[in-house]
């Protein structure tokens, strides 16, 4: 029997990515229902499409998406660009069911509201499958490495980056993704958020993981091992992989056979990142320093800071200071021991941090 299959978030880049997946194992997969946000058209073809259930907030008559409506799917898709649907997410996995979560921002800010469900989330987000599968959660790891391309700025200069532009910060070399996750990687916040959900999902201490930067997009991770020996995952660039695994698990689906890297794919060269262009992917190792409520804040300030950078209100110098100034003022906060207290702290943080933003 296909596995029916919950996808939220599935009008994004990595909704319909994990669509294609599934169209291509048809036998083994069904949607059963789709979560999608203001692109309704897109929405309602694919309901018709899949013959299944949709939901959007923005949906004329729709209200809530009750938990309910999950009950009869067997694995849950998270990617979508929102954190609205952590409680469902939870519902999902106290049932007992896997949830592939590509949305990093839950794993950085809630960690400790889904943690003791650990064994059934598996990681999307292509860094931490490829630690995944080369054995990050293994007895015996040394240290690892998160591998990033560096992003749409990595040629520039200080001063051009200081002043770079929309269009420019939305231009990846290597990813074709959404617009967040994107501006994200411009300034290595992405690659100290995955620091963050690397910490968290293979239970490591910061002094055990660093950043370092391959052009090609082709080496997503790497694990070193107590005895010595090191662990590298290589894969061309796509999403389809992380995707299909995360779905199969524990097998591993037969994808196109020209996805198989070539001999050039084998010849890599790894770099240090320059920190002291793109001081942002420091945030992570400080915010681990600083505790779980800084790591939330961490995470809500960047989507701030994105929505101020995307309209001409916030340069990144502002952005490192006010990521910074966030992380250091929820540092003494207690973090929150429900859901429900999560999302009033997630209220007041983005309360607080609008009025600072309206100071500048
Ligand atoms: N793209 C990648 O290659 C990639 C790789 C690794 C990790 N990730 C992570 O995966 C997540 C998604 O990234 P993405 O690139 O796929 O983003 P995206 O293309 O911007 O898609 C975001 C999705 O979330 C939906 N959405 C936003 N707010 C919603 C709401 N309130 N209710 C329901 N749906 C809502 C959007 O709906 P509408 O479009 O209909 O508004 C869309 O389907 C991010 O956390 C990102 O960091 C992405």
């Amino acid at each position: 029997m296909a596995l029916r299959v919950v996808v939220i978030g599935a009008t994004g880049s990595v909704g319909q990515q994990t669509l294609q997946v599934i169209d291509r194992f048809p036998d083994k997969f069904v949607p059963s229902l789709l979560v999608g946000g203001k692109n309704l058209n897109l929405l309602k073809r694919l309901g018709q499409r899949y013959s299944c259930s949709i939901f959007s907030p923005w949906l004329k008559g729709s209200e809530k998406l009750s938990l309910a409506e999950l009950e009869d799917a067997d694995i849950m898709v998270y990617a979508a660009s929102t954190v609205d649907y952590l409680s469902h997410m939870s519902h999902f996995l106290s049932l007992g069911k896997p949830v592939c979560l590509s949305t990093k921002e839950i794993i950085v800010e809630a960690w400790p509201l889904i943690k003791g469900f650990s064994e059934l989330v598996r990681p999307v987000d292509s860094e931490h499958s490829a630690l995944w599968r080369i054995g990050a959660k293994e007895p015996g790891v040394k240290s690892i490495y998160v591998v990033g391309s560096g992003g749409s700025l990595r040629d520039k200069e200080k001063e051009e980056i200081e002043n770079a532009t929309l269009a420019q910060v939305l231009s990846h070399p290597v990813w074709e993704m959404g617009p967040k996750v994107t501006f994200d990687s411009a300034f290595l916040i992405n690659k100290s958020m995955e620091v963050i959900e690397a910490a968290h999902l293979f239970n490591l201490r910061r002094e055990q993981i660093d950043i370092v930067i391959e052009r090609t997009g082709s080496v997503h991770a790497l694990v070193n091992f107590v005895d010595g020996s090191r662990n590298v995952f290589i894969s061309k660039p796509t999403m389809l992989i992380p995707i299909a695994y995360a779905l199969s698990y524990p097998d591993t689906l037969s994808l196109d056979e020209e996805l198989t890297p070539s001999y050039d794919g084998l010849e890599y060269r790894l770099e240090q990142p320059d920190f002291d262009r793109f001081p942002w992917g420091k945030l992570g190792h400080y915010a681990l320093e600083l505790g779980h409520t800084s790591r939330m804040a961490f995470s809500v300030a960047d989507e701030i800071a994105f929505e101020c950078f995307r309209n001409g209100i916030m340069k990144p110098s502002q952005i490192l200071s006010f990521l910074v100034k966030a992380m250091e003022d929820y540092r003494a906060v207690s973090y929150p021991e429900s859901i429900s207290d999560y999302f009033s702290l997630r209220h007041d943080m983005i309360e607080k941090m609008w009025k600072e933003v309206r100071a500048i």
